[in-house]
C-alpha cells in the first residue's frame, strides 16, 4: 500500500514530464494500440502539468489542463499507474489539481470521460452532459463540474 504520492506542478518538457508522457502512453494508448508519441505534443508546453510522485521522485500519476478561456479548464490524460490504483489517489490527484486551478482564477473544470470510468469523476462531482461520442476509438461523455 503507497501511503501518499507527493503532488506537485511541473514544467513542460522536464524529466517528469517525460516520465508521465510514458506513463501516459503504457496506460492511455498502448492498450488501444496507438503511441503517443506518434500524436503531436508541441501545444502540451502551454498546459498546466500535474504529477503524484514517490519519495524515489518516480511518477506514478498525472493529469494536464488544458485552458478553454479565462474561466473554464479542460482536465484530460488522468491516469494513475496500475498498481496503485484504487487507493484513492486518482481522487487525491483531480482535489489537489482542482485546487490548483481554482487559485489561478477558474470556476470551471470540464472533461471526456471515457465511459468505462464515467462514475470515477461522477464520485467527484463532476456531471455528465450531452450525448455520447467516439474518441480514441471509446465511448466518451462530456463532463463538468463548477468549481
Ligand atoms: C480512473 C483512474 C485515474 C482512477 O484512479 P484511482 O486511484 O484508482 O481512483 P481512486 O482510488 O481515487 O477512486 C476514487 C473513486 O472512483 C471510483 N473509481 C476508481 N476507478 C474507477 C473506475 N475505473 N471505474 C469506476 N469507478 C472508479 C472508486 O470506486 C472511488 O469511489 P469511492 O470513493 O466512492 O469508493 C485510474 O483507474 C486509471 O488510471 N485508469 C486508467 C486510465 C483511465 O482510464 N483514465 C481516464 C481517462 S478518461
Amino acid at each position: 500500500m503507497q501511503d501518499s504520492l507527493d503532488f506537485s506542478i511541473i514544467e513542460h518538457g522536464s524529466h517528469a514530464y517525460e516520465q508521465a508522457c510514458l506513463l501516459r502512453d503504457g496506460m492511455l494508448r498502448k492498450p488501444l494500440g496507438l503511441s503517443l508519441f506518434d500524436e503531436d505534443l508541441d501545444a502540451e508546453s502551454s498546459f498546466i502539468h500535474v504529477v503524484g510522485r514517490d519519495d524515489n521522485g518516480t511518477v506514478h500519476a498525472y493529469l494536464q489542463f488544458k485552458p478553454v478561456d479565462g474561466k473554464v479548464i479542460k482536465m484530460q490524460q488522468v491516469v494513475v499507474a496500475a498498481h496503485l490504483q484504487g487507493q484513492g489517489i486518482g481522487r487525491a490527484l483531480v482535489h489537489f489539481s482542482e485546487e490548483h486551478v481554482r487559485s489561478l482564477g477558474y470556476t470551471e473544470v470540464t472533461l471526456h470521460a471515457r465511459e468505462v470510468v464515467m462514475s470515477f469523476y461522477e464520485a467527484l462531482g463532476y456531471r455528465q452532459e450531452g450525448d455520447v461520442f467516439m474518441e480514441v476509438s471509446l465511448p466518451h461523455f462530456k463532463h463538468r463540474k463548477v468549481l
